[in-house]
């Protein structure tokens, strides 16, 4: 309660390892909350909470809670399905996949992700997972950082169409990305045209939380 009260003032940090992956992986107390951050990011919980669920009111509550089955690329400290359970009520199949499995521990310990009944995690690179799952979803969730870095495969033409294979008709994509500078701004120019060409209902919703962009695809009946 100390901890909680003095974060409004500074960041209390109460867990703090290094990664291969993300730098550094901390547990904070900031404004009140707890969140994880990378080295130089807020990686779960607070702004990029908030980032994502204004990506998930951009598709609707109303229609992700009929959905049947939703994936989660980059699951950290899951905060997105604490958004999705707790908040939209989102009770059918949910799945997350991460490549660090300390990370999913620190989940479990500070945010008890384990107990959310409806949620399996996946230990794997999401760029295997892809190759490898059987399964078709309503709603792909794109959010995979190391430390401030997103890797380069997000934004190829194989893993970008293998996304959308894995789609059912007039399933979505909610891709969190992060400009820090104009390539990374002509990147989402270049990837928002590749899906617009085929008829794809794609837009941005620019400066979320300052660096943020989310770009939301919707896979159209016609295709
Ligand atoms: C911003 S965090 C995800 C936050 C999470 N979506 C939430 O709702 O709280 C980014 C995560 O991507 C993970 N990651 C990085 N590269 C990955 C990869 N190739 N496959 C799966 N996860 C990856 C990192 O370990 C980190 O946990």
């Amino acid at each position: 309660m100390l901890r909680r009260l003095l974060s409004y003032l500074i960041p209390i940090n109460v867990y703090q390892k290094n990664s291969a992956i993300s730098k550094s992986i901390e547990v904070n107390w900031n404004n009140g909350e707890l969140v994880i951050d990378s080295k130089n990011t807020n990686y779960s919980y607070g702004s990029l909470q908030r980032i994502l669920r204004i990506g998930l009111k951009g598709i609707g509550f109303e229609n992700i809670r009929e959905m049947e089955r939703i994936l989660v690329l980059g699951v950290g400290g899951g905060s997105v399905f604490k958004t999705l359970v707790d908040e939209i009520k989102y009770k059918k199949e949910l799945i997350g996949v991460e490549i660090d499995a300390e990370m999913i521990q620190i989940a479990n310990d500070y945010f008890q992700l384990d107990k959310i009944p409806n949620l399996t995690i996946i230990i794997d690179d999401a760029f295997e997972f892809v190759l490898k799952t059987k399964k078709t979803y309503d709603l792909i969730i794109i959010d995979i950082f190391e430390d401030t870095k997103m890797p380069n495969f997000l934004y190829e033409k194989f893993f970008m169409h293998r996304i959308v294979d894995l789609l059912n008709n007039n399933g979505f994509i909610l891709f969190n990305t992060m400009l820090l500078d104009e390539k990374h701004n002509q990147k989402n120019i270049a990837y928002i045209k590749e899906f617009s060409a085929k008829s794809y209902t794609t837009y941005s919703i620019p400066r979320v939380e300052r660096h943020n962009e989310i770009i939301i695809v919707q896979k159209n009946n016609s295709e």
